[in-house]
Parts: C-alpha cells; structure tokens; sequence
C-alpha cells in the first residue's frame, strides 16, 4: 500500500483582497445561446471602467457549471451577500454594477433568491442583503463597518 501524502509542501493560494465575489452560471442549461459566457467575458472590462479591479470595492469574478436553478438566465450570485439575480442581460448587469457592486443595494426587481429569505416573502424578509451606504444593513448589521463596506472580504 502506498503513502498518498507526499513530502512536496501543499502551497497555500492567495486570491488577494474583494469586497464582493460574483459567481456566473455559463451552465447550458441557464442560457443556450452562449448569453451567460457573453456575460461573464465582459466582466473584465465593465468592472474596470467601474473601478472595481481594485481598491476597497474590489470584486472578484468567478464561472460557475450549475447553481441547481437552471432557469431565466443569466443567472448570478452576488457573495457575500447572498443575493441571486436572473435575467442579466447586459443593460441589466450595469445596473448591478451600478447600484449594488457601487452602491450597496440590491436590484430588487432582478432577485430571485435572497439568502436568509423564503422566496415567498415578497418583500418581508428583513435579512442583511447588502452593506451599502444606504442599506439597512449597514446601520445594524455587525458585519457592516461605518463606511458601509462591509467587513466581510
Ligand atoms: S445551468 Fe445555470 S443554474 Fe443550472
């Protein structure tokens, strides 16, 4: 029987500091006209001209093969949110750069899923969605800082 441990070192990775991670659906199922790879392929450029490639708003990008949701893509997941949006064309996609990657505040009427939250709440759930200047959140949740960047990274 032989040893599966080796003597070479496991190297521990570094993915640098993010504010937020946005997770891609480029699954087949989501979009079959090659939409959700569009989308995920523009993410370089958008986020630089929204000055999220560096500095406390830093967004890390990231395809994904399946969220188990399959339906009404593109489909995203904002970390560490916790927020899950669908039909994100790419008009729809500057909106979230704009107003949720930027400002801190979901775009409500392109959510889906809200972590925390029953899909059926329909506008009850009170969950911390996002650490935004303007949120909720950034006044009570303990996870938020005084500046509205959340301290999560
Ligand atoms: S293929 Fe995108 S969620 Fe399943």
């Amino acid at each position: 029987m032989s040893d599966t441990s080796s003597d070479t070192p496991v190297i521990k990775p570094k993915v640098g500091e993010y504010r937020r991670h946005i997770l891609v659906c480029t699954g087949e199922r989501c979009t079959g006209d090659g939409a959700s790879q569009a989308l995920f392929d523009s993410l370089g450029d958008k986020f630089k001209a929204a000055g999220l490639t560096s500095g406390p708003l830093r967004v890390k990008r990231t395809r994904a093969s399946c969220f188990a949701a399959c339906k009404g893509g593109p489909i995203v997941c904002v970390q560490p949110d916790g927020t899950w949006y669908y039909n994100v064309t790419p008009e729809n996609m500057d909106r979230i750069i704009d107003q949720h990657l930027r400002g801190g505040r979901p775009v409500e009427d392109l959510v889906f899923h809200q972590a925390g939250c029953s899909d059926d709440d329909e506008g009850a759930c009170n969950a911390p969605a996002a650490c935004g200047p303007t949120s909720a959140a950034a006044a009570t949740s303990p996870s938020c800082n005084s500046t509205g960047a959340g301290g999560a990274a």
